[in-house]
């Protein structure tokens, strides 16, 4: 995998959105894979603006995200469609319905999982995923023990990732135990994937990405095997690998 690493995170924010206008350009039907958190909220304010600035026609971008909570309507502030909605949708000429975020609500979980699947198969899959990276080692909700061939599925959320993303509720209580996440092997089938991390709290798990074992102890380590991986990086986030890694 390549790496290269920012002086701060508005830079590595920046290089993202460029390359995904780059894409885009070159393939005005891509399909995207977008995450969300804290990480992606600076590549996705650089992309509405370079898609504003370069006039990039996003009328027939299709995407797919790659998780949900489950019991969080897609109107709750917290619920990964509203936050796509306020960061990205709203903010460039995107027909809603390409977009796509797994269905959190849904009454058969297991089908709409198999679902999401077909329908990322039926717009010919993934051409380049957005990732960020957990302090333990995660990639969307695929925790520590998530397999090589885990798909999407529905997900028990571990007490470190609950208490991390207790910060954007009032109580920790708040915080769902479950989610719906694209598996490993459907992240891996992508054609292109960017992992985006920013700040010391992942230097660690940013480490063991890039020069670790390869194990669902830390599923991050799985993208050592695809074949077209970049990680951007703000310094601190690189501030644990070794000098050789680097470009
Ligand atoms: P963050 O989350 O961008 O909010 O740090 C990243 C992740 O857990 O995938």
């Amino acid at each position: 995998m390549k790496v290269r690493v920012f002086d701060t995170s508005d830079e590595m924010g920046l290089a993202a959105a460029k390359l995904f206008a780059e894409r885009i350009r070159s393939k005005p039907d891509i399909v995207l894979g977008l995450a969300t958190g804290s990480t992606p909220v600076r590549m996705y304010d650089a992309l509405v603006r370079v898609a504003k600035e370069d006039e990039l026609d996003l009328s027939r971008v299709v995407t797919f995200n790659l998780d949900e909570y489950i019991g969080l309507r897609a109107d709750h502030d917290q619920s990964y469609r509203y936050f796509m909605n306020e960061h990205l949708f709203d903010k460039i000429s995107i027909p809603k319905e390409n977009t796509h975020v797994p269905d959190g609500m849904a009454s058969d979980l297991e089908a709409m999982c198999a679902a999401y699947e077909e329908a990322i198969e039926e717009a010919g899959g993934i051409d380049l995923q957005l990732l960020g990276i957990g302090g333990n080692g995660h990639i969307a909700f695929n925790e520590p023990g998530s397999g090589a061939d885990s798909r999407t599925r529905v997900v028990d959320l571990t007490s470190e990732t609950i208490r991390d993303n207790s910060r954007f509720f009032q109580d920790e209580s708040e915080v769902p135990r479950q989610a719906v996440t694209m598996g490993i092997a459907s992240i891996m089938e992508a054609q292109e994937i960017v992992l985006i991390a920013d700040g010391a709290h992942k230097a660690d798990a940013v480490a063991k990405a890039v020069e670790g074992d390869i194990s669902s102890a830390v599923p991050v380590s799985f993208l050592q095997k695809h074949p077209n991986c970049i990680f951007l990086l703000e310094r601190e986030a690189a501030s644990r690998l070794s000098p050789g890694v680097l470009e």
